[in-house]
């Protein structure tokens, strides 16, 4: 579909970044506490309040073409002094080629930042930074902004002296156990495809309420790039696989955290999962990996092994520590729901979002990321009005199998407060639930697989709140 520009004689709103642009840790700290007080009681009494206005509003959002702003961008009587005074970069020379010889980010957008949530874990090793989803484009998340999971801390393994083992579980299983060199596998025919990965984890903290401020922390588990590698399929193949018997592979790392996985073999036979050394264009960054891990598109994060130093072929599933003690879902029976590995349809706006603040009513463009592990994503609505009316919003290409697609949606804002949500839909038919439908499944006490519509409330001051409707 067609990106298109504001609709005319509508003036163009202005907005202030999410808190993490602009403020320190600290002032992180704050705007957490201040996100805790308001919860779904606050919530429930404004929306109540509003009930009968959102449903003007949304008759007005329908159709935007009525003029609303009351600020209109201002030029001086005597001009803009930035145009008509030279300024010295126009004047003098620039700086020399290979200044740098790793290009840097402006010093202006130095506070764009994969950020940790304050107090979520005991120790920076065994942690998450949360990728700063509110302040990108498109659907490629830059390798240095990609969202960390560690559960040892990271290393800067030494290539050349990193291997990658095939082996059976028993001998029957494969004919041929092998140990590449990365050069080796690098010599290889490869994929280059571009996936999403999620941490399962991804929006745990708010299975019981609204616990962070801004779709950093709420949503930035997750990042797309463009992953380079062999396909798994073709390992297994050279090393002789009994496929018959052989239905399950085990994935393990080369750190400290012991991190194995087991991956159906249906998945491998797919020729999905690939062995990957490249992310983005270059080789993957030693957070993500580096040299080699495991790409499993539109399954959750954990089973992308970091740093994979071998693969086990065996019969059954191998009930690993981070399947049977992580990684599963609490049920309201009181049970454990194992191996729930894919990531289901989800979507977040990211603009307008939490610590956002509108300055001006008029046209803002929504923007937002979707994503399903189990195809592409077909269609995403966005509601204005807390899910009582769906707009359906442009999807902005290329939309591809278990990637972002980023969505827009034209708004006109009356200044009246506003409940934001988007819905997707996936090319299984599969509708992104509210989260009185998620929590009517799964209860309130789980962490993992959180894929329940999001609010943003958008409040007379302009300032946008995370919050949840029951
Ligand atoms: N692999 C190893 N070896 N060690 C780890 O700690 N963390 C897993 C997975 N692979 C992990 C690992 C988890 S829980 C997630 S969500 C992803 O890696 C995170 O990948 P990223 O750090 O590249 O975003």
């Amino acid at each position: 579909m067609r990106d298109s520009p504001p609709p005319t004689g509508i003036a163009v709103g202005r907005l202030v970044n999410a808190p993490e642009n602009f403020i320190d840790a600290c002032g992180v700290r704050a705007v957490f506490a201040e996100a805790r007080q308001g919860r779904r009681d606050f919530i429930r009494r404004a929306f109540a309040a509003t009930a009968t206005a959102t449903a003007a509003v949304a008759a007005a959002a329908a159709v935007p073409v009525v003029a609303v702003a009351a600020v209109v961008p201002v030029v001086p009587d005597d001009g803009d002094p930035e145009i008509l005074n030279l300024p010295e970069h126009t004047l003098g020379l620039g700086q020399p080629v290979v200044t740098d010889g790793y290009g840097l980010p402006s010093k202006y957008e130095r506070n764009v930042q994969r950020r940790q949530s304050p107090g979520l874990t005991q120790t920076t090793q065994a942690s998450v930074s949360f990728a700063p989803l509110q302040s990108l484009f498109g659907i490629v998340t830059p390798s240095g902004l990609h969202f960390e999971r560690h559960h040892q801390g990271w290393w800067d393994i030494d290539p050349s002296r990193h291997r990658l083992m095939l082996n059976g579980s028993d001998d029957t299983l494969m004919k041929k156990p092998l140990v590449f060199t990365v050069d080796e596998l690098m010599r290889l025919p490869s994929v280059s495809r571009f996936h999403f990965i999620e941490c399962g984890a991804n929006t745990g903290m708010e299975w019981g309420n609204v616990a962070v401020p801004t779709c950093q922390y709420s949503h930035g588990m997750i990042s797309c790039s463009e992953f380079t590698g062999v396909p798994l399929k073709l390992l297994l193949d050279m090393a002789g696989v009994d496929y018959k018997r052989g239905r399950f592979v085990l994935a393990e790392g080369a750190d400290g955290s012991s991190m194995t996985r087991t991956i159906p073999m249906e998945l491998v036979e797919s020729g999905e999962v690939f062995v990957a050394y490249g992310q983005n264009g270059e080789m993957l960054r030693p957070e993500n990996g580096y040299p080699l891990r495991l790409v499993v598109p539109g399954v959750q994060g954990v089973s992308w092994v970091k740093w994979l130093r071998r693969i086990e072929v065996g019969d059954q599933p191998y009930g690993a520590k981070d399947e049977v003690l992580h990684y599963i879902d609490l049920m309201p029976g009181g049970m454990h729901r194992q191996y729930s590995s894919t990531q289901e349809c989800k979507s977040v706006v990211t603009t307008p979002s939490g610590g956002q603040v509108l300055l001006d009513k008029g046209f803002y463009s929504i923007s937002g990321l979707a994503w399903s592990g189990r195809g592409k994503v077909t269609r995403v609505d966005v509601s204005v009005d807390g899910g009582r009316n769906w707009r359906t919003a442009r999807l902005q290409g290329p939309v591809m199998d278990k990637c972002l697609t980023r969505f827009q949606l034209d708004w006109v804002w009356d200044g009246r407060p506003t409940l934001i949500q988007s819905r997707a839909v996936d090319s299984t038919g599969y509708v992104q639930p509210t989260y009185r439908q998620l929590r009517g499944v799964r209860g309130t006490r789980s962490i993992y697989h959180n894929h329940s519509i999001q609010t943003w409330l958008v409040q007379e001051s302009g300032e946008v709140k995370n919050v949840q409707l029951s």
